[in-house]
């Protein structure tokens, strides 16, 4: 029975197949500024699953699109990312290029542009995917061939340098280190920096800031035991592992990594950094006290996760914790001009399960929240700074809202600096759109049409 297995029924039951829909109706006035696509990459399994060991996060990725253009929705489309485990199944063709360690799964996770391509991309050791500019899968892209190893779902653009930073791990390819991987602006890699870990911590994502990376080894390791009775994803919590964050100056080496001591807690994701002037980095997280404990199909049923905002002082090498706003939250977005700097404003979802778009002014705490209404569900939030706009909270703020009935989702547009009113447009989409991860706009001036 796939209900058995929470991840694979309800709002993360998968869609049975892919769909396009045109001239999309809109309630209310979509900014003509939005040229672009919002994209999102989540599990969306494939053919059998057992539900007594399937775990989300190796649900078959499925992306969904939302082309805008003129004030108006041209399409809604979505499609599963080809890796050949569902180009078999789909009796296709498996799609050209290879991934690192001959993996046969298509990124799940996370979908982004830059050097002008669209990439699917995932952790723990594949390869990414590229897109046409409707979807379709084109190859495995290992950077030209620079790129070493896997790559990460959650690299880092800095704006002022034009490069993408990643942390990246190799499940069981590169079971005692971590990469560092420098991507330039012309998309190919430019440096690789290993790391020496022990015991294989899951690393999900990392942060950047203007001088330094940090690296996240948490409790979260291999699990051997599960490893050897065959779980595809045998990793839990580990409360014998010492949680630390690394401090790596951008250009450093491994000696060069200062480890400081942090609180006995799991990250998926932090939402911004930036260096204190004295060594250190203050970074604000999404922190949850254990994970992958007692639910080993999924990170639901441990812990909530909450905000908190760690100090990392490479003098003393101790991470003190504050936290940062009442309730739950994940999935956390700024203003992308903002990344690698001190700022103002956190966009989260409201936790893994969603509900209302909240925005935390973290210098006060304040926040303000918008309610998508009884029985809908804001995913994750995606920020565009405005045209023209010169401050950090005249952003637009696009939201995918889940119906929990099994109505059909809509893509809503939200003012950031006025959130709690109602969307100033609402993109009506054919169908339900099942809970995911990641994802990002692209305008046509990063990804042109082809
Ligand atoms: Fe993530």
């Amino acid at each position: 029975m796939i209900g058995d297995n929470p991840y694979l029924s309800g709002a993360l039951a998968p869609v049975p197949d892919e769909v396009l829909a045109l001239d999309l109706p809109v309630t209310g006035t979509l900014p003509e500024e939005l040229e672009g696509r919002w994209l999102r990459n989540g599990p969306n399994p494939l053919g059998p699953t057992d539900p007594a060991t399937h775990h989300w996060f190796l649900g078959d990725g499925m992306v969904h699109g939302v082309r805008l253009c003129g004030g108006r929705a041209e399409w809604y489309r979505n499609r599963w990312v080809r890796g050949p485990r569902v180009a078999e199944a789909l009796g296709e063709p498996h799609p050209a290029g290879t991934s690192f360690g001959d993996r046969d799964f298509g990124p799940n996770t996370s979908v982004g542009g830059f050097a002008g391509k669209t990439w699917a991309m995932v952790e723990a050791g594949t390869t990414p995917m590229t897109l046409t500019y409707e979807l379709d899968t084109i190859d495995y892209d290992d950077f030209e061939g620079t790129l070493p190893a896997g790559f990460t779902a959650h690299p880092k653009f800095d704006p002022t340098t034009g490069e993408l930073h990643g942390v990246c791990y190799a499940y069981p390819d590169l079971p005692d280190r971590v990469q560092h991987v420098v991507v330039g602006s012309e998309g190919t890699v430019s440096s690789v920096t290993d790391v020496p870990v022990d015991g294989m911590p899951m690393v999900h994502d990392m942060s950047l800031t203007e001088t330094n990376v940090l690296i996240y080894d948490l409790p979260v390791c291999l699990d051997l035991e599960m490893a050897i009775g065959g779980s595809p994803f045998p990793f839990s919590w580990n409360p014998n592992h010492p949680a630390r964050v690394g401090v790596l100056p951008r250009a450093g080496t491994a000696d060069d990594v200062v480890w400081c001591e942090a609180p006995q807690a799991y990250v998926f994701h932090p939402v911004n950094a930036y260096d204190t002037g004295d060594g250190g980095v203050v970074v604000d997280v999404c922190r949850y006290d254990s994970m992958f404990d007692q639910d080993r199909r999924g990170p639901v049923g441990d812990s909530v996760p909450t905000l908190a905002r760690w100090t990392v002082d490479s003098t003393t090498r101790r991470v003190t914790e504050k936290p940062l706003a009442d309730g739950h939250h994940e999935f956390p977005a700024h203003d992308p001009r903002v990344a690698t700097r001190s700022y103002r404003y956190a966009y989260t979802a409201d936790g893994l399960t969603l509900g209302p778009t909240t925005r935390i002014d973290v210098e006060t705490s304040a926040s303000v929240i918008h309610d998508h209404g009884k029985g809908r569900y804001g995913a994750e939030p995606v920020v565009i700074p405005k045209d023209r706009s010169t401050t950090e909270d005249d952003v637009w703020v696009l939201v995918c809202v889940n119906d929990r009935a099994g109505g059909p989702a809509e893509l809503v547009v939200l003012d950031g600096g006025d959130l709690a009113s109602p969307p100033v447009a609402r993109v009506h989409l054919p169908r339900r759109v099942p809970d995911g991860f990641h994802g990002s706009w692209i305008p046509d001036s990063s990804v042109p049409p082809t």
